[in-house]
């Protein structure tokens, strides 16, 4: 090859490495796999190697490589970095209308673009001719830290921008964040490396952004959305959503969900719909922003102090609180489980008041140093389970003891044993443990199991704190009378109740087995033992080997089932529960007929319809669905960005279908 031949090889791999950059990280639609992304970049590797002269700062393979600095130098920002005023009710979102309409001297909605907050760090990415010259954090709005090395590390950030038509000087600004999935996967590094994890995804990702050294920068999950601009040598859009449109042209990663909106009700309907979304997306977001999308009525409105009159952050209900842990205390799962809890004094969190927080294990009691009279962080995200995030250690009170495991359980007093590798300890004491007795139940009359209509947690403490039940066959001798004698409970709940025992008698054969409560079979393993043997009898009596066969259920599920038949007293349960009268239809499957009955699927990546209603219709037709690819599967249905899932099924030779393949199949 001449000298200009490689040179315009370099460029043109570069300029290929770049648009598949833009593909992956900016539409979110990659066009070639990752193997052959890593085949081009190993190109351009060794073209430069051979030619060390053409190496530019700004070709894809320049990304780590800088020396660690000494400090951080300061940068003065172009155009002030500032910040939002916020707002927490409809009210409030409804005044910062109202203001805007009365200084623009007009009674119209105003029309706004939306985007999520994102909880991260703001970021000022300057690009001179195309190319990325320094990123600088926010600091005091003025001058910030120069953090350009680190910042080059981060894989979606481009450092050449596309197209031609950007301006010579193009100042972006943006948030930088860790999403969920690689925050948790550093944490776990850090346990097992025995380091100190971060509290939460916004400081993992400041922090790993003030590293002095870029190739520790470069090892951390960090990625980032444009919201706006700095300085820029021309106008780039009329308005915010066209700005946005034109960042992502030329290669920049903006929110995917950022909506342009006008009239109270729509801005509304909008900040609902991010806020339902909240749990499910990707990175950790604190509210939605609202702009007023056009640049004249932006610039007519202006700035008071450190904020833009034409923006605001609505914020979502504060997740984390700061309270005290007034004592620790063990709770008794249906398993046996001791779980230790925090007793907290009341703090609203998340929207709700909460007094209990769940310290899941000692593992985790003594990872997080939790003590009785500490001060400690609360989180409440969702639905989740309310958690201490940490302590506040500064805050210790003096002789505050170290949490012990006791040696006996506290509803029981049986022996708590804490098996060989496991985190969890468990009361041995079995379904003579009261308190497992009343999991048992409750699990057993549950909703997703025997359905038993009236039975609440209530009801089942009392009757097994006076004798009355045992265990779950006992609930099917209770009478009225016996019924109406306990608190709350009148001649016609009673009754009702009984009616509703009665009811819950037919069944079926996974609801029953859900209902056993043997560990580890959920509802989706109950339902594929059902199908897979049939009825009970053949499940009570399988093997080991027989076990492993059924979708999901692996040695250590297995070795439950079984042991749970090997014990006299749970079968004496199951068997007077038959005799009792609990029956259920016979299952019978036509094999002959219909392509999927009694296969095992596999679902996974993007499909056009939620995976559980996929799920529900395989079921239905008398599939199996396993969780994870494994030699009895019998097909994969590998939608958009299959990943892990469909590189075992190649591996396996596991048939693998796409979605109008399933359609296909499940119309016959
Ligand atoms: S706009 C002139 N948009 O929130 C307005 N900020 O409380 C400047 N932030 O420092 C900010 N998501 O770090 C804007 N979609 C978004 C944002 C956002 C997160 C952060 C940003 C800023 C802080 C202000």
């Amino acid at each position: 090859m001449t000298s200009t031949d490689v040179k315009a090889e370099i460029e043109q791999l570069r300029h290929q490495l770049n648009q598949h950059n833009y593909y992956y990280y900016v539409l979110d639609d990659p066009r070639i796999p990752d193997s052959e992304y890593d085949r081009l970049m190993g190109q351009l590797q060794q073209l430069e190697a051979q030619n060390p002269q053409l190496i530019t700062s700004s070709s894809p393979t320049q990304r780590v490589g800088a020396e660690p600095l000494k400090a951080f130098t300061q940068i003065t920002h172009a155009v002030p970095m500032l910040s939002l005023d916020n707002a927490f009710s409809v009210e409030e979102m409804a005044d910062f209308e109202r203001r805007i309409q009365d200084r623009l001297k007009t009674s119209d909605s105003i029309t706004m673009a939306i985007e999520p907050k994102l909880d991260g760090l703001a970021i000022s990415l300057r690009y001179e001719n195309g190319e990325l010259v320094t990123a600088a954090t926010r600091g005091d709005g003025t001058t910030g830290e120069d953090v350009t090395q680190n910042v080059r590390t981060i894989d979606c950030i481009p450092l050449t921008l596309l197209r031609d038509d950007y301006p010579e000087v193009l100042e972006v600004r943006g948030e930088i964040f860790m999403p969920k999935k690689g925050f948790n996967k550093l944490n776990q590094r850090a346990l097992t490396a025995a380091e100190k994890t971060f509290a939460n995804p916004r400081n993992a990702a400041a922090g790993s952004l003030r590293q002095l050294d870029p190739r520790i920068t470069a090892t951390r999950p960090l990625s980032f959305f444009s919201y706006g601009t700095g300085e820029t040598s021309v106008p780039v859009g009329e308005s915010h959503s066209q700005i946005m449109a034109a960042l992502k042209n030329w290669g920049l990663p903006v929110s995917p969900e950022l909506t342009v909106r006008t009239g109270q009700q729509s801005l509304k309907a909008t900040y609902d719909a991010i806020a339902s979304q909240r749990e499910d997306l990707p990175y950790d977001i604190d509210g939605v922003v609202f702009k007023v999308d056009d640049l004249k009525q932006q610039q007519k409105l202006g700035f008071v102090s450190r904020a833009p009159r034409w923006a605001i952050a609505w914020k979502f209900p504060a997740q984390e609180e700061l309270t005290t842990v007034e004592a620790i205390e063990f709770q008794v799962g249906r398993t046996g489980s001791i779980t230790p809890v925090a007793r907290l004094k009341p703090v609203f969190v998340g929207g709700v008041t909460i007094s209990n927080a769940t310290l899941h294990n000692m593992g985790e009691v003594r990872r997080k140093d939790v003590r009785a009279g500490d001060t400690v962080f609360i989180r409440r995200a969702g639905d989740v389970i309310p958690e201490v995030v940490r302590v506040l250690s500064e805050r210790r009170v003096e002789n505050a003891l170290p949490v012990k495991l006791p040696e006996s359980c506290p509803v029981c007093g049986s022996d708590i044993i804490r098996p060989e590798g496991e985190a969890v300890a468990r009361c041995s004491g079995g379904l003579f443990c009261a308190a497992q007795r009343k999991e048992a139940i409750k699990h057993f009359a549950s909703r997703k199991a025997m359905d038993i209509d009236g039975l609440g947690d209530k009801i089942i403490e009392q009757l097994v704190d006076q004798g009355l039940i045992h265990s779950p066959a006992d609930l099917y001798q209770l009478g009225a009378d016996q019924l109406s004698s306990l608190e709350r409970m009148g001649d016609k709940s009673a009754k009702n109740l009984v009616d509703a025992l009665e009811q819950s008698k037919e069944t079926t054969l996974n609801r029953f087995i859900y209902a056993l409560g043997i560990r580890e079979v959920g509802e989706a393993t109950a339902r594929n033992l059902a199908i897979e043997f049939k009825t009970l009898e053949a499940i009570r009596e399988a093997s080991d080997e027989q076990l492993q066969s059924t979708p999901d259920v692996g040695p250590v599920v297995a070795s439950y089932i079984k042991s749970f038949f090997e014990q006299s007293h749970n079968n004496e349960v199951v068997n007077s529960l038959v005799a009792a009268g609990i029956r259920w239809p016979a299952i019978e499957i036509d094999d002959s007929e219909s392509p999927v009955s009694g296969k095992t699927f596999v679902l996974t990546g993007s499909l056009s319809r939620p995976r559980s209603e996929y799920k529900e219709l395989l079921l239905e037709a008398g599939a199996k669905v396993a969780g994870s690819v494994s030699k009895n599967t019998d097909y994969l249905v590998a939608g958009e960005k299959a990943g892990s899932k469909l590189a075992r099924a190649e591996s396996l030779g596991v048939e693998v279908l796409d979605e109008n393949t399933l359609l296909e199949f499940l119309a016959e």
